[in-house]
């Protein structure tokens, strides 16, 4: 078994397992291969069409499509409440942990102002299992922990990035519990930490932690900081690529562009966390390695009318600032997911609602 260092890199935490050459192989095709399609981004289909976006045109209306087939793929879905344990790891302020708390905590909030964060959730809780249970309604914050020293540095691979959470269950000091039934480890970066695919692709990826590196099979999302590495990419529409003439950012509700890009990423990663935590749930298309989830088909839409490149109707506060949902003392901007019931993407400020 692999002992951690504060300097393990893919590597070298690959190399060192005493596993049949085989199994290495194995399970590197897996983490190629598998590992890298659950990532998302604020915009449809991962790319940015500028054609699109200066024409304003729209192709798709909603996410709505006779070609989707959202199936059930018999593997379990987080049914009982449901405890997000947060690792902030890098450089976190105090003000930017607390909107990310504040979105956590609205989840499950039964006070909020309509069109709500709870609201948003509904859409999740449509999806059952086996069983025709719902998804869990109970959404709360667990432990939480702080890697403030960067214990894996400041570039992390998609593999050390399991090693951060190894030691975040393993440390001699107040680990987080393990709690592979209805916990979600949720792995947050600072903005001057490095992640494989960061900007490049994805802004953040879920997926479930192997055995043989963290001892057990933990689902856990990432999600990255943008604010100095890509903010146009990852917290759009709060910045804008600079290539883009002419596109104008909009203000975000919570004065931290880069937190502010990270709620809707986070929205993202934790609804498909719940629908689909070990990649054998909920997803459409038929090759497993390539499952489009819940939150993909809904990738740029925050509102009516969204699809293409337009974002959908979003609505303005009294100081201008632009958001779809209410928490329970803040505003957050959140996509859509998609509905099982109606097959398209919806959310609480539909305007049919
Ligand atoms: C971008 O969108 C425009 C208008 O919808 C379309 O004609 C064009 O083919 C798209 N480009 C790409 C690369 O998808
Ligand atoms: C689930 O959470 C709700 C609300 O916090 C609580 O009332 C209930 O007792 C919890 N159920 C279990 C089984 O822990
Ligand atoms: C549970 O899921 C079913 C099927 O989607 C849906 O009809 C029902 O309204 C859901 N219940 C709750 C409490 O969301």
């Amino acid at each position: 078994m692999a002992t951690t260092t504060t300097t393990t890199t893919t590597q070298s935490s690959v190399c060192r397992y005493s596993a049949p050459p085989l199994l290495v192989l194995f399970s590197l095709t897996i983490l190629f291969f598998l590992n890298p399609v659950t990532g998302s981004t604020p915009w449809p289909h991962n790319k940015i069409n500028t054609t699109d976006l200066i024409f304003g045109s729209s192709k798709k209306y909603e996410g709505s499509s006779d070609f989707v087939h959202l199936n059930y793929h018999m593997g379990p879905v987080l049914t009982s409440n449901i405890t997000i344990h947060l690792i902030w790891y890098g450089t976190w302020q105090k003000s930017q942990k607390r909107i990310i708390r504040g979105f956590l905590n609205s989840i499950s909030a039964v006070d909020s102002k309509h069109p709500s964060v709870s609201g948003w959730w509904k859409t999740v809780q449509l999806y059952t299992d086996q069983t025709g249970a719902n998804i869990s309604k109970h959404v709360h914050i667990g432990e939480e922990k702080n890697d403030r020293f960067y214990s894996h540095g400041k570039s992390l691979t998609r593999l050390s990035i399991q090693s951060v959470i190894k030691s975040a269950v393993t440390v001699r000091t107040r680990p987080l519990p393990i709690n592979p039934k209805s916990g979600l480890y949720l792995l947050l970066t600072s903005d001057d930490v490095h992640v494989e695919d960061f900007c490049g692709q994805v802004c953040g990826f879920h997926y479930f932690t192997f055995p043989s590196i963290v001892g057990y099979t933990l689902p856990y999302a990432w999600v990255g900081n943008s604010a100095k590495q890509c903010p146009g990419f990852c917290a759009y529409p709060f910045a804008v690529p600079g290539y883009i003439p002419g596109l104008k950012p909009v203000k975000s509700p919570n004065g931290d562009v880069g937190v502010d890009g990270m709620i809707s990423v986070i929205g993202h990663e934790i609804a498909e966390l719940a629908t689909n935590p070990l990649v054998n749930a909920w997803y459409a298309g038929h090759d497993p390695s390539f499952p489009t989830e819940i939150a993909d088909l809904c990738e740029g839409i925050y509102g009516t009318g969204g699809g293409g490149s337009y974002t959908g109707q979003m609505m303005e506060d009294h100081v201008g600032a632009t958001y779809n949902m209410n928490g329970m003392r803040r505003r957050f901007l959140v996509q859509w997911v998609w509905n099982p019931l109606v097959s398209y993407c919806s959310g609480p400020n539909a305007l049919d609602q």
